[in-house]
């Protein structure tokens, strides 16, 4: 069996470097030959490096099963590979087996702590954008199978493959924005597909708008700077900021059970330091607190609490305002801290432009530094979007988060880092 494979398939199977790691992702279009790809790559591994053991995954195993591991025995048909002489496969342990001792292990990674224990010579991921930042660390943590002697040019790879993302995300950040060497992305426009059935690609423009075709069909990443609340953010703004147990710390608080959202901050007189935040789920007011001083139990400078004025509404929940319940709590920890609120909360659009003035004022002078550990507010910089042609701010919507669960950490982490600016340094429209 010859194969002739794409251009976009041969550069993400070649390695053009020398590091002992490569990670390549596959972006493509709707059937731009990402999945023939990442099967027929995966097999290869199997054949050249006798022993070596591989894990294929995606975030659901319904996409493991349905998709990726068909693919796989396609492959092997073509190659004309025999079950149970040239390969096994154990569908109790959902593994491949060669007959030259290399394995793959076909997992989902809704649980990635199960996969802790693992040392392994290569990872597929299927629909990276799927799958959240923190569990392709720990893969990446997993690329450590000792390496046979008889391996020759050996490289250790983590090879995924995914339609662009929707909104700007760690894969756009990992691998556009000052990628390391050895991380690479390949842009397959599925019009490269000459294997696709003859008008397939015309039908597709036929039926989607224009944004949807460049990002489902041409495979590009989308405009991340569209309608964005937050202007003129860039790479400047973010900064590693030292936490200094003896300056004033704010805290700045937006109150839901789900995400709870806090950033904490410090001051100074023209400029604002957001170095860590407590984004928490399914939780209290009283066990933000717990975290927070987890976090920072020997905290000397003052502790002053900001945050969204209709926080301090009783609630039927608690006879305590959440501000009390804060001051109360940290009091116990030894902590006495100031409220500093406003009687009422402005129109957002206010607040808005307040922290737009801190990113950046008129003269360039930026005022506002946030720590890359702030991931979630980070996000909502990048992605929290004014509706099309509307000064509405889009915040997601029940349904959305239910089908994509990222979607929950948007808005609220925005709130709380603004009230603080919108406090100190208000803008009156
Ligand atoms: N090099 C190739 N040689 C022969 N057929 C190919 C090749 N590359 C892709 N194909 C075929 O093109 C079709 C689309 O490929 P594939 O399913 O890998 O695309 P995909 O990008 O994973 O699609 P989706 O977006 O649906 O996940 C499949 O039928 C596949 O077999
Ligand atoms: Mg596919």
């Amino acid at each position: 069996m010859k194969y002739k494979l794409l251009n976009a398939q041969r550069k993400f199977l070649e390695i053009p470097h020398k590091y002992s790691l490569d990670v390549a992702v596959y972006q493509g279009g709707y059937g731009s030959g990402k999945t023939f790809a990442g099967a027929l790559l995966g097999i290869l591994l199997c054949i050249k490096f006798p022993g070596i053991r591989g894990l294929v995954g995606a975030q659901t195993y319904t996409l493991v099963r349905d998709t990726t591991l068909q693919t796989y025995f396609e492959h092997l048909e073509m190659m004309k590979f025999v079950e149970n002489v040239d390969y096994k496969w154990s569908s109790s342990e959902q593994k491949l087996t060669f007959k030259n001792g290399s394995e793959i292990l076909f997992r989902h990674f809704e649980e990635p702590n199960k996969l802790k224990s693992l040392n392994l010579g290569f990872v597929e991921i299927e629909e990276m954008s799927d799958i959240p930042y923190d569990t392709f660390k720990m893969l990446l943590a997993r690329m450590r199978q000792s390496i046979s002697p008889k391996w020759k040019n050996f490289t250790y790879r983590i090879f995924g493959h995914t339609n662009p993302e929707i909104q700007r995300g760690w894969i756009y950040n990992t691998f556009f924005v000052n990628p390391p060497p050895n991380y690479r992305i390949i842009c397959a426009p599925t019009t490269q597909n000459i294997y696709l059935p003859k008008g397939f690609c015309d039908e597709l423009k036929k039926l989607y708008d224009k944004k949807y075709y460049e990002t489902f069909v041409l495979g590009k990443s989308g405009n991340y700077n569209e309608n964005l609340v937050v202007k003129d953010f860039t790479d400047e703004n973010v900064k590693e900021i030292q936490y200094r147990n003896d300056f004033d710390l704010h805290i700045s608080c937006d109150f839901n059970v789900d995400p709870m959202a806090w950033v904490i901050a410090h001051k100074t007189d023209d400029k604002v330091f957001y170095f860590d935040e407590l984004v928490l789920e399914n939780t209290t007011t009283s066990k933000t607190c717990d975290e927070f001083f987890a976090r920072y139990p020997n905290h000397k400078g003052k502790i002053i609490i900001n945050g969204d004025a209709s926080g301090d509404n009783r609630s039927c929940m608690s006879e305590y305002t959440n501000y009390v319940i804060i001051k109360k709590k940290l009091a116990s920890f030894g902590y006495d801290a100031d409220i500093k609120i406003k009687a009422f909360n402005p129109p957002i659009k206010n607040r808005v432009a307040a922290f737009n003035a801190k990113v950046r004022n008129a003269n360039g002078d930026i005022g506002l530094y946030v720590s890359p550990k702030c991931e979630k507010l980070l996000y909502n910089i990048y992605n929290l979007r004014y509706m099309e042609g509307s000064s509405r701010i889009d915040i997601p919507t029940y349904t959305q988060i239910k089908q994509s669960k990222e979607l929950k950490f948007l808005s609220h982490p925005f709130d709380a880092a603004s009230y603080l600016v919108d406090f100190y340094w208000p803008i009156v429209l």
